[in-house]
């Protein structure tokens, strides 16, 4: 790349969950998660970590803020708690609406655009402990707690997400069991499935209804992981044929109702044992498939397919969630991250920005209908070291992050319409089943003293967004002006 332009309005931002930072897990009202239940399940997350005390952002919200604004982030991806907010999906609790209500304030001051995201994996134990996602009265319950939060905070949130990765809050949560609430169910996986598809279009169309009654500017959409399946042998039938089921659960199967309001017909086929038709009621897919404003793509490696067992000297999974997700409707193929030989990042994960450009790609071609797309989440985990002079020299996080991000603007000139990108993540946090032990902060926690320090590839992220929106500036003030 010559230059360092973008497409006008290109926003730039980072993303947290409420779970990975909040802390304050029984304070202000708030009960169980799904979360804090499936931490004291012996041996579920690594270390025996919990989501009790975070980065205990609940308190230090608004320092975080003002780092977010030293930074110079135009938006901040944040999730809200349906524990804190609803506890017990009971009545709205003040003091936990009162928490997002400041978080916003504190943003808009700080001219940060708030992206808010509804569910991040976090359902109230009470609802689990009625079924959770396999029990079809959840989608319900959603919509109420999406207006519940849409009444306190519609009046200044313009940028709402109903799900994010809602693959791995059905079936990485429900069948593989390697994320809460710990179930290794095939049938109930797929019922999660299904349900948080319907609890998106549910949920969306009551904020639109409310939007539209109050006038307001309204942007709704979903955040899907998304991924490049590769067959490992591409002239091996087997491979390829694993890559066509990895790519049916776990890209198709979401895309495919959401945009075009059918499920993939292979992939049925695949899980007929399964019965998954019965799950789904008459109108539904009409619910699940009207208009969304954007879509968020999550994206971090592609994987690498193979349709034969291990090799006797293959690593063994390297992540809590690289294999068994798929093993329950799958069989025997597997995705290996190390095998293309390519770097890997603390959790395994293959470095491959091309693969980022690819998949963008792919699905402008592939989806006539897709809406605009914004980047929200990418980043890496790294081990960290604190230098004698204090500083974090991330040098590999900060070429992950700009590698990816060029490939994001390789992409654009291919014609992708993307429209903003946010880093994983803005503070080290509670790394879901792996604690605390992987960091992918572009700021550093110190988990004992919960100080924060810039990393190298944080002050990297902000020179990036500072250039562009120089140039942005430039060449809003005219040809003369700017940058070639
Ligand atoms: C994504 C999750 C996010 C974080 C990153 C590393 O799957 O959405 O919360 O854990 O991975």
């Amino acid at each position: 790349m010559t230059d360092n332009r973008w497409p006008e309005g290109f926003l730039w931002g980072s993303a947290t969950a409420a779970a990975q930072i909040e802390g304050a897990a029984h304070e202000g009202g708030k009960e169980d998660s799904i979360w804090d239940a499936f931490a004291r399940v012996p041996n579920a997350i690594a270390g025996g970590d919990t989501p009790e005390r975070a980065v205990d952002h609940y308190h230090r919200m608004p320092q975080d803020v003002a780092l977010m604004k030293e930074l110079g982030l135009q938006s901040y991806r944040f999730s809200t708690s349906w524990a804190r907010i609803k506890p017990g999906d009971r009545d709205p609790n003040p003091a936990g609406l009162d928490f997002y209500s400041r978080l916003v304030d504190e943003l808009l001051e700080a001219d940060i655009l708030p992206w808010l995201t509804l569910y991040h994996w976090d359902l109230p134990q009470a609802l689990e402990e009625n079924g959770g996602w396999a029990n079809r009265d959840t989608a319900a319950r959603f919509r109420d707690y999406a207006v519940t939060v849409y009444e306190a905070l519609g009046d200044r949130v313009t940028h709402w997400t109903t799900f994010n990765e809602p693959l791995c809050s059905s079936l990485i949560g429900y069948a593989g069991g390697e994320h809460a609430p710990g179930r290794r169910e095939p049938r109930a996986g797929l019922a999660a499935l299904h349900h948080q598809h319907l609890a998106h279009g549910l949920a969306t169309a009551a904020l639109r209804e409310l939007a539209a009654e109050q006038q307001r500017d309204l942007k709704v959409g979903i955040t899907l992981n998304l991924t490049n399946a590769i067959p490992d042998d591409p002239a091996d039938p087997a491979d390829l044929d694993a890559a066509r089921r990895i790519d049916g659960l776990w890209n198709r199967m979401y895309l495919e109702p959401l945009l075009l309001g059918t499920y993939p017909a292979d992939v049925l086929e695949d899980l007929r044992e399964h019965r998954f038709e019965e799950l789904v009621h008459d109108t539904d897919l009409r619910t699940i498939a009207q208009p969304i404003d954007f879509l968020g793509v999550n994206h971090y490696h592609d994987d690498n397919v193979s349709g034969r067992p291990l090799p006797a000297d293959a690593v063994p999974g390297l992540t809590p969630t690289d294999r068994p997700t798929s093993s329950p409707f799958v069989g025997s193929e597997f995705v290996t991250f190390p095998s293309r030989h390519l770097p890997t990042t603390a959790m395994g994960w293959e470095v491959n920005p091309g693969g980022l450009r690819t998949l963008l790609v792919r699905l402008t071609a592939e989806y006539p209908t897709l809406p605009p797309l914004y980047i929200t989440e990418n980043g890496a985990a790294y081990d960290d070291v604190v230098s004698e002079d204090g500083r974090i020299h991330d040098s590999e996080r900060e070429a992950y992050i700009l590698a990816h991000v060029d490939a994001v603007r390789e992409a654009i000139t291919d014609g992708a319409d993307v429209r903003g990108y946010f880093v994983w993540s803005l503070l080290d946090n509670f790394e879901w089943a792996w604690g605390y032990e992987k960091r992918f902060g572009i700021v550093r926690v110190d988990y004992e003293t919960q100080q924060r320090t810039v990393k190298d590839s944080g002050l990297a992220f902000a020179r990036l967004i500072a250039d562009a929106r120089t140039d942005e500036a430039a060449l809003a003030a005219g040809p003369a002006s700017a940058r070639v």
